[in-house]
């Protein structure tokens, strides 16, 4: 009942060019694929040429981060709205980038994902806990906090369009990616975490997506969990075959 999703989060990758090309590899790897929604996130810069080159194709296109205000003095930040008129259908908000590197708060993650609701953009929120938080048995209580922080506040209509990512950040960029068994059970977790924040519907109908060195070869394993939903893919989204056979994952 719940459409899988695969999504590419393209980072700090892709020049318009660079970006056309990409899309239009993957318009043809991927035509006639049904099931599944596909999604990309390129840098802000190429998403025009993005949205142009996804027409008709069925492939959706999200931004990776997003300011929660829709005008103003804030410069140097982009809104929900005007990501919306570049052709996004999804943010992505949360991702533990943008909570290590730059400092985000699960209250300022939490102001972006009412700011996208309210400009009626889907949400891709991003959690995770750290290799030290994981060994110090501390991985439940950080997904915990971040679930509960991050969609706090919102209405259970409102989950419908949101897509909950857990990304553990040992996973990220390491080649280190998660047991099929170890996403299972985050996810697992996460599920009850919606559950009781907002009770059986929504938990059942939410997706969540595992992210963290996603590959086609460990695809097909992590979609047999039956709580994985999906993936978040990082550096294979960068690649048309990889991210194409993805997309086609197989699960058993
Ligand atoms: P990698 O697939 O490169 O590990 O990145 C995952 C990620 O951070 C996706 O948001």
């Amino acid at each position: 009942m719940r459409m899988p999703m695969i999504a590419g989060n393209w980072k700090l990758h892709k020049t318009r060019a660079e970006a056309a090309e990409l899309i239009n590899g993957l318009k043809s790897e991927l035509a006639g694929l049904a099931g599944v929604e596909v999604v990309v996130a390129p840098p802000f810069t190429a998403l025009e040429t993005a949205a142009a080159a996804l027409a008709g194709s069925g492939i959706l296109l999200a931004a990776q981060n997003c300011y929660p205000e829709p005008t103003g003095a804030f410069t140097g930040e982009v809104s929900p709205l005007l990501l919306k008129d570049a052709g996004c259908r999804y943010v992505i908000v949360g991702h533990s980038e943008r909570r290590q590197l730059f400092g985000e708060s699960d209250e300022f993650i939490n102001r972006k994902v009412h700011a996208l609701v309210r400009d009626g953009l889907g949400v891709i929120l991003c959690i995770g806990e750290t290799l030290e938080e994981r060994e110090a048995d501390r991985m439940f209580d950080v997904l915990r906090r971040q679930v509960r922080h991050g969609l706090k506040g919102l209405a259970p209509e409102a989950m419908a369009g949101v897509v909950v990512a857990y990304e553990p950040v040992w996973a990220i960029g390491t080649g280190k990616t998660a047991t099929d068994e170890q996403a299972q059970e985050a996810h697992a977790f996460v599920r009850a975490l919606l559950r009781e924040q907002f009770g059986p519907d929504v938990a059942d109908a939410t997706r969540i997506l595992y992210g963290g060195s996603v590959k086609p070869g460990n695809v097909d394993g992590l979609m047999t969990q039956p709580d994985v939903d999906g993936a978040l893919v990082g550096g294979a989204s960068l690649k048309t075959e990889e991210f194409a056979r993805i997309a086609r994952f197989q699960p058993a």
